[in-house]
């Protein structure tokens, strides 16, 4: 593929891409109006997940949610074909929204109660938590109500207070659920606060990885045509930069090199490089004093045999572009690896993704291949959502369910440090 980069090609990622959101709805009138907040966080981009409760199905129909949602409604702990969606729910959410909150989940919430879906996902996670009650007046002033608001703020959940104004039945009052927009403002504050909160955390000098040094690569290689055009491919960057973030965070000390130039943490270190010869220097230069190495860049595997100087003109007619292989990066680290070190590949593919997993996983020694197939659903280089197999040379395999690519970061680095384990006990 043939990329030529120009001004439209400034991408700027919505706010909540990548974000995980598990949109619970109560049984209160208020619950039409969810529709118009799904929308809203759908638009933003994030992935929601609607969980209706009973009492909401008897307000409103599924189908909406379902057609507007990222994945069809769940409304059981039973019918589901997981047989644990509210810990499998609650663990890969970023953030869980109720709206609208009757004066009945609250009580349950406030007490652990966890008696159907959405209450057991908020029982079972320990992502931020918004609530956004809607009542009648008198129900909003009981002080049971007022109480299990305050004991849930005390825990940190950020309760979205209803405004004053007409409520069914035709009452005017305090109660009527907060405006969409304040809705989605919250859930953009919340989980803004949630990640600046994990980065001032910064690295953790008794993490599990202190005391290693993890180096990533990011991004697509780009082999010059000529001074304008080259060869790229669709890679964004973005797993690999959650993977440096999430290495740091369990306190490695962390070398970043990449192609691309996102906002990245302090204290980590950023080698920029264009093409796969770039890269493999830069690698090269730094493998031997590594205890991990991630290969999360799609490098190029033919480039140029040479780049035009000036331009190539359209007068000029339709170039031959003659191409060589690249040096395979991967293979080179695993035909040198030191003892002891963890080597990950990626594979992104389109067809037999376990037999071609496999295969590369012996021909480049590595001691993982994280494997997606790019041509499902929400996988792959235009998602901030990935859906991956770790292949382990000791023959484990580990399916890593579709999340945000910070939860694939998880689960790549909780198995390197498993590795890591075995290798110095
Ligand atoms: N890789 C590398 N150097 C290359 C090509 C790939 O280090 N020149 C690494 C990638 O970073 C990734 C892994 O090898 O971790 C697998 O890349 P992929 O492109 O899927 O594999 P290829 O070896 O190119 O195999 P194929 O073209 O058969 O899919």
């Amino acid at each position: 593929m043939m990329n030529v980069p120009d001004s439209s090609e400034a991408t700027h990622d919505l706010p909540l891409a990548g974000q995980r959101v598990v949109l619970g709805v109560s049984g209160g009138i208020a619950a039409y109006k969810a529709i118009l907040v799904l929308r809203q966080l759908v638009d933003l981009g994030a992935h929601v997940v609607p969980v209706l409760t009973e009492a909401a199905l008897h307000m409103v129909g599924p189908t909406t949610f379902t057609a507007l949602g990222s994945e069809p409604v769940k409304t059981s702990l039973w019918d589901d074909a997981d047989p644990i969606p509210h810990t499998t729910m609650g663990q890969t959410a970023d953030l869980i929204l109720v709206c609208p909150a009757t004066a009945r989940l609250l009580a349950d919430y406030r007490m652990g109660r966890s008696g159907d879906l959405l209450t057991a996902t908020l029982i079972a996670t320990e992502a931020p938590v918004v609530i956004c009650p809607a009542m009648h007046t008198e129900m909003w002033d009981h002080p049971a109500v007022q109480e299990n608001l305050e004991v849930l703020a005390s825990r940190g959940v950020n309760i979205v207070p209803p405004e004053a104004g007409r409520l069914a039945g035709g009452d005017v009052g305090r109660g009527r659920l907060a405006a969409p927009e304040a809705v989605v403002a919250a859930v953009l504050t919340t989980l803004d606060r949630a990640m600046s909160r994990q980065r001032s955390a910064g690295p953790s000098t008794s993490g599990p990885l202190s005391g290693r040094h993890v180096l990533v690569s990011a991004g697509g290689t780009r082999e010059a045509i000529d001074p304008v055009r080259f060869i790229g491919n669709r890679s964004s960057g973005k797993q690999g930069y959650a993977l440096a973030e999430e290495a740091r965070v369990r306190g490695a000390t962390v070398t970043l090199v990449s192609t691309v130039d996102l906002p990245i943490s302090e204290g980590i270190e950023v080698v920029a490089v264009a093409t796969a010869a770039e890269m493999e220097q830069a690698i090269m230069d730094r493998s031997a004093a590594c205890d991990v190495i991630v290969m999360a860049a799609a490098v190029a595997d033919f480039r140029p045999v040479s780049s035009a100087e000036r331009k190539i003109k359209k007068g000029d007619g339709v170039p031959q572009i003659v191409l060589e292989p690249t040096n395979d990066i991967l293979a080179g680290l695993g035909a040198t690896k030191p003892d002891g070190q963890v080597l990950v590949g990626f594979a992104a593919e389109t067809n037999d993704v376990d037999s071609n997993a496999q295969d590369k996983l012996k021909r480049k020694r590595a001691d993982f291949i994280i494997a997606n197939d790019v041509a499902a659903p929400g996988v792959g280089f235009a998602h901030d959502t990935n859906a991956v197999t770790i292949h382990g040379a000791d023959g484990s395999r580990i399916e890593v369910p579709l999340q945000g690519k910070n939860g694939i970061a998880r689960a790549v680095l909780d198995a390197v440090e498993a590795r890591l384990g075995q290798r110095s006990s």
